[in-house]
Order: structure tokens, then sequence, then C-alpha cells
């Protein structure tokens, strides 16, 4: 009998590099979320740990009923009480809702807040596309100014940067105000409704759920009837159009590489106002890295006040496929070598103090003769081999080898670790 890992899921681990694709490899995961952790803090966002999973209604009421998230990828269960739940299958939904049930509107607004997590989507598997994955998310409520909105644009970008995403561009659409949205909508299912016959079945069933959605279909036939189809671009009231060029004017000064999508809607219902998805050309069919946009309805629709929002979300995984990962297997400051069994506990105790300093060691475990023991620390990237065996023993000394020059010199222990602390350069 054997297992695997469940469909969809993958296994982050100690492989060295070979065969892994880079999502597979954690010394790349521990660089990505320390980048983003140095981002957020400098751009003075605070870290939120929410459940993964949360009420079904909660992600129905904010994604939307008709979106494909809801309608067909959520993994939801019954707990013993009887309670619908879900496996969030993304990270705004609570964050809102834990705002609005903390009360988070009395703070000093706009409150600015960062994520990193699993979300789960029951979705095919391909590249770039898992049922779990990670997000790297930021979401800034309680603020409508549209430089909140480019610091969010530019921020994703930034971190995206400094984690190597090559060839990317973020596009953008200003979907409206509600007020915009309500005069559209009848427009665009009209235009559908009059082409219905030459519409792909996934378009049809949205024409009178969502027909904004339809913007996204694969057809060709859809797509090009959707070139012709009244634009929203075209509804926007003076103060969404005006909002838009401030965004697109703060972009420019702060020199993020974008361009304007007009048939850019996102697949979550919460949108209002800008929206984007940066993407890179050097990934395949899944080639967006991250995307966002505006909710300015969504706290007041979970229950809290009037108070706009805007925040990002952002695959880990497609981010690491998408970037020049760096290819160098992890650093070791100091590999033990022991050449006879009396030297076993003196080592040891040497990493261990060598540990409290700071620098990371380990030491055989596996038994093996002085080469292999070489080897292991060569594999290990260690960069100092330290070497005890009887000779060092009987005179109280350790062999400190430097594993790139290879030059080799002595190292008093008998008072103790701090020649050798000393002689590492801590
Ligand atoms: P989303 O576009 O659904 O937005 O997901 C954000 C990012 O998560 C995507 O651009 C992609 O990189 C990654 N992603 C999504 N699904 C998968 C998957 N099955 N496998 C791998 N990666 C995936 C949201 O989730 C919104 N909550 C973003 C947001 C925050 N909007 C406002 N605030």
């Amino acid at each position: 009998m054997s297992y695997r890992g469940p469909k969809g899921t993958y296994d982050v681990y100690p492989g060295g590099g070979q065969g892994q694709e880079p999502h597979e490899r954690p010394e790349l995961w521990a660089w990505a979320e320390s980048v983003a952790r140095d981002f957020f803090r400098r751009y003075n966002y605070t870290e939120v740990r929410l459940p993964v999973f949360e009420e079904a209604r909660l992600f129905i009421r904010s994604v939307g009923e008709a979106s494909d998230i809801v309608r067909k990828e959520m993994f939801v269960f019954h707990d013993k009480g009887g309670r619908e739940l879900s496996l969030r299958p993304e990270g705004t939904a609570g964050v809102v809702r834990s705002y609005v049930e903390h009360g988070l509107y009395k703070l000093a607004q706009p409150v600015k807040m960062w994520y990193f997590g699993p979300m789960f989507r029951h979705e095919r598997q391909q590249k770039g596309r898992y049922r779990q994955h990670v997000q790297i998310g930021a979401e800034v409520i309680g603020s409508a100014d549209p430089l909140v909105d480019v610091e969010v644009i530019s921020l994703l970008y930034n971190i995206h940067q400094a984690l190597g995403v090559r060839d990317e561009i973020v596009y953008l659409n200003n979907l409206g105000d509600l007020e915009t949205r309500r005069r559209f909508v009848p427009e665009l299912r009209g235009y559908l409704k009059k082409h219905e016959s030459e519409l792909d079945p996934d378009s049809v069933s949205r024409i009178e759920t969502n027909p904004l959605r339809t913007f996204d279909s694969k057809n060709a036939n859809t797509q090009a009837l959707l070139a012709e189809a009244p634009r929203i671009g075209d509804f926007l009231s003076e103060e969404a159009k005006g909002y838009f060029e401030a965004v697109k004017e703060g972009l420019a000064v702060v020199g993020v590489p974008y361009a304007i999508d007009e048939r850019l809607v996102r697949g979550l219902d919460y949108y209002t106002l800008t929206v984007f998805e940066a993407k890179s050309t050097a990934l395949g069919a899944q080639d967006t890295v991250g995307g966002g946009g505006r909710y300015n309805g969504l706290v007041q629709e979970l229950g809290g006040p009037e108070m706009p929002g805007i925040g990002f979300g952002s695959g880990v995984e497609r981010i690491l496929l998408a970037a020049n990962a760096p290819d160098e297997v992890p650093k070791l400051d100091v590999f033990f070598i022991t050449l006879a069994p009396e030297a076993r506990l003196p080592a040891f105790s040497l990493a261990s103090v060598l540990r409290s300093s700071g620098l990371s060691c380990d030491l055989d475990y596996a038994d093996r003769s002085a080469k292999g023991q070489f080897k292991q620390a060569d594999r290990g990237g260690a960069r100092y081999a330290v070497v005890i065996g009887d000779e060092e023993l009987a005179d109280g000394v350790c062999s400190v080898r430097d594993m790139t020059t290879g030059e080799q010199r002595a190292v008093s222990i008998v008072e103790g670790p701090w020649e050798l602390i000393k002689a590492l350069g801590v």
C-alpha cells in the first residue's frame, strides 16, 4: 500500500534542488516570505493571521453566488454542529470579516494589513494552478484616496520585482462605481441577448447572472463578438473617470509599467472602480502572477459601516515559477568532522555553543568515514569544516578548514570554544 499527496497539492521538501520545481524548494519559500515581510514593514502594513476556514456563506456573499469560485471551486464541509463551512478560496473576505468583527473601523484609518497563507480551490490541476496554493496578500480598508490604489499596485509590483519576476506588466481597468455598473450591465446584457445563438454555452448561462464575466470567456467566437460590445469605459461617471486618471498618474510617477485592458473584469464580484492583474510572459497559460482591486461596498455588505477598501493577492507558486530563482544550495557555516568515537561528544558540545552564537552547524549522524563526512560538508555548502580526531584531542585543538580555499589551521579548544568562535569570525 503506498500513499500520495492529494490531487492538486505539492510538497515543499529537502531535495537539494535536484528535479524539484521552484515552489517545492524550502529555501525559496523562506526567501519569498522574508522579502515580502520586509516590503510590508517598509510600507507600514500589519500582519494578520486568520482561520483557513470560515462560514461558507461569507464567501458566497462576498465573492459572489454566480462566480466560478463559489459555483465550482469551494471545498465545503459541515462540522459536527451542522454548520456549513468552507476552506478559504481567497483572503479578502476573511480580512473584511475580521475588520468588522473587531471594530477596526474605530482605529485610525486606513487600516493596512497583509497575510501569507494557503488558499483552497477545487480546480483542474496544471502548471501554476493547484488545489492548495499560497497567496501573499494585502488589504487596505478605510480610505478612498487614489494614492492608496497606487500604493497597493506598486507594492505588488515591487515585491514581484524584488523576487525576480520577469517581463511583468500590470493590466488595469476601471469597473466604475455601482451607478456606472447599474447603467452598463443592462446595455451589455441587451447586446449579449441579441447575439445569444453565437455565444458559447457558459457565456449564455452568464447573461442573466453575471454578464461582465463573459469577457473572461476563452471561446474565440464569443471574444470576437465582445470586441463589438458596449465598453464600460464609455459609461464611467465623471467622478470615476477622474479617479482612474489619478491612479494612472500616480503609477507613472512611481514607474510601474501598466497597460489598460478594458476587458479585465476579474473573477470575484466585490470589485468597484480600480481592478488590476500583474502578468508575466515568462509563465504559460496561467500567466497572472497577482491581481486585485477596490471593493468599496464590501465592508457594508458584511455588516460594517460604509468603508472603502482595496487589496491584492499574489500566488507564491507563480511568483517562483516566473522568477529567476537563485540556484545555490543553502549555506551551512560549519560541518564537524569527527575521526574518532571519543571526538563525537566534544564536537557535539562545540556545535551546541556555536549554534547559541548564531552559527548554523551540523555533524555526522550516519557513521560516515572521514571521506564521507567531507563529502557531506561539501553537499551542505559548509563554509568551514572543523575536524577533531585522536591527535587533535591529545593536543587540545581542532583543525579548522576553509572549504573554499582549502586552508587549514589548528585552533585551541583547551580553554573552551572562544578561540574557535574567533577563528570563525563571529
Ligand atoms: P485572485 O485573482 O482570485 O484574487 O487570486 C490572486 C492570485 O492567486 C492569482 O493571481 C494567482 O497568482 C493566485 N492563484 C489563484 N488561484 C490559484 C490556483 N488555483 N493555483 C495557484 N495560484 C492561484 C483573489 O484571491 C483576491 N482575494 C485578491 C484581492 C485581494 N482582491 C482584493 N484584495
